[in-house]
């Protein structure tokens, strides 16, 4: 199979790529497209870039002669667009290239597959499929309606054959469903909203074979370190105070990267086109808790090597949750997201393998390893950026 993975110099398309050819082997071949905006880094691809299923190409989705090109030359089964800008604090900061990348160069890679895909009669190439990778923030934000004091557990194990869906977990009653109104109310979730649309409409209107992942918060390796976890966990090694917005009680819910990837290709080779399929592991947890687990796992890992205590700006001594530091909150916050992935897992038997537990550990000690991964990529741009969003709040 031959995989076009626009976007895939990022966070998850960066994952995909090397899932993909963990799994497939020399059964896949790939072609990644990446503009390398601030956020993409082709180093987090350099062993893969060394073997001959996979090429790079450098291209903005929506320059349509690079994508022409693409698919005439590489001729892909699959085309999974991953490309975005993908974050939030930018988009409320200037939402012009949240339109221009996530809405139209969505409307430009599918002008440039139906080209490439359809045969004269209006049917299209058997086998071709286009994958939108989207998001819960599409949906808007739920109710965060259960008081503290009446927590509820998370069932387990997640997904089972039986449904798993959950009555209730911790923070709330309800959950996004791909039945669930579009609401987005940030810029980005609005162009990721958007895309979705377009998306929908060209598979309604011109029969495009196109499917759509709505999936939930990822962590892992190799997310640019702007967001949350890799932020924290940053600022933790550096003794510096800890961002945490409003009252740090907005729930997420957090899906280990590995799994949205297995997801991605599981949706690709067996979902039924023109279909949605949300992807999430009932996995809940408030912003103020992922911080403070994060302050304890570099804490536990620095107490019992000294490897790790060397990364600590003061080694002697050991971070605390007295770093928290609450800033003022992001402008239209939602207060929780909560995704119903139960259609994917009863439907085309994909269930989350990583459970909380095991990737949050993983991901801290894979930051603490790769540190010249982080340097490398926290370069002047970024400190520039970090300072105008979090410096007088
Ligand atoms: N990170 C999450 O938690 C999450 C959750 C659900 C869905 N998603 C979606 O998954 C996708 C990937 O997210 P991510 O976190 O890896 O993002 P990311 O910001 O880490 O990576 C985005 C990649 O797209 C590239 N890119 C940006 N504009 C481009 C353009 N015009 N043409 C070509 N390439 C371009 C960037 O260089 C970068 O490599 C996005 O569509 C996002 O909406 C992300």
């Amino acid at each position: 199979m031959k995989y076009l993975v626009t976007g895939g110099a990022g966070f998850i398309g960066t994952n995909f790529v090397k899932y993909i050819l963990q799994t497939h082997g020399r059964q896949a071949q790939i072609c990644v497209l990446d503009a390398l905006t601030y956020a993409g880094n082709l180093s987090s691809l350099h062993d893969e870039l060394q073997s001959e299923l996979i090429s790079f190409v450098h291209a903005d989705i929506g320059d349509r002669e690079a994508v022409d090109r693409i698919l005439l030359e590489f001729k892909p089964d699959y085309v999974v667009n991953f490309a975005a800008e993908s974050h939030v604090d930018r988009s409320i900061d200037d939402p012009g290239i949240f339109l221009r990348t996530n809405i139209l160069g969505t409307q430009n890679l599918m002008d440039c597959c139906r080209k490439a895909w359809q045969n004269p009669d209006g049917s299209y190439m058997p086998g071709k499929r286009f994958l939108q990778v989207s998001t819960d923030e599409v949906y808007g934000s739920l109710l965060r309606d259960i008081p503290d004091g009446r927590r509820f557990d998370i069932p387990h194990p997640l997904c089972d054959a039986a449904g798993g869906r959950s009555e209730s977990t911790a923070y709330g009653n309800d959950f996004f469903t791909e039945d669930s109104p579009l609401q987005p109310r940030s810029p980005y979730s609005a162009s990721k909203a958007s895309a979705d649309m377009l998306v929908l409409a060209y598979i309604h209107t011109y029969g495009f074979p196109a499917l759509i992942t709505r999936c939930s918060n990822n962590y892992g390796p190799y997310q640019f370190p702007e967001k949350l976890i890799p932020l924290i966990i940053n600022n933790v090694l550096q003794n510096k105070p800890l961002p945490v917005y409003g009252d740090g009680r907005n729930v997420r819910d957090w899906l280990y990267v590995d799994d949205h990837c297995a997801a991605i290709d599981t949706v690709l080779r067996r979902g039924r086109l023109g279909e949605v399929y949300n992807i999430g592991g009932f996995n809940e947890k408030q912003n103020i808790d992922i911080v403070g687990m994060i302050i304890d796992e570099v804490a536990r890992l620095c107490n019992e090597n000294d490897r790790y205590r060397a990364l600590l700006a003061e080694p002697d001594r050991l971070p605390d949750r007295s770093l928290i530091t609450f800033v003022k909150d992001r402008p239209g916050h939602d207060a929780r997201y909560a995704i119903d992935p139960v259609k994917t897992a009863t439907e085309l038997g994909w269930a989350p393998r990583i459970p909380f537990a095991e990737g949050l550990p993983r991901t801290v000690r894979w930051y603490l390893d790769q540190r010249k991964w982080v340097t490398d990529i926290v370069d002047g741009d970024y400190q520039m950026y970090y300072h105008k969003m979090y410096s007088g709040r």
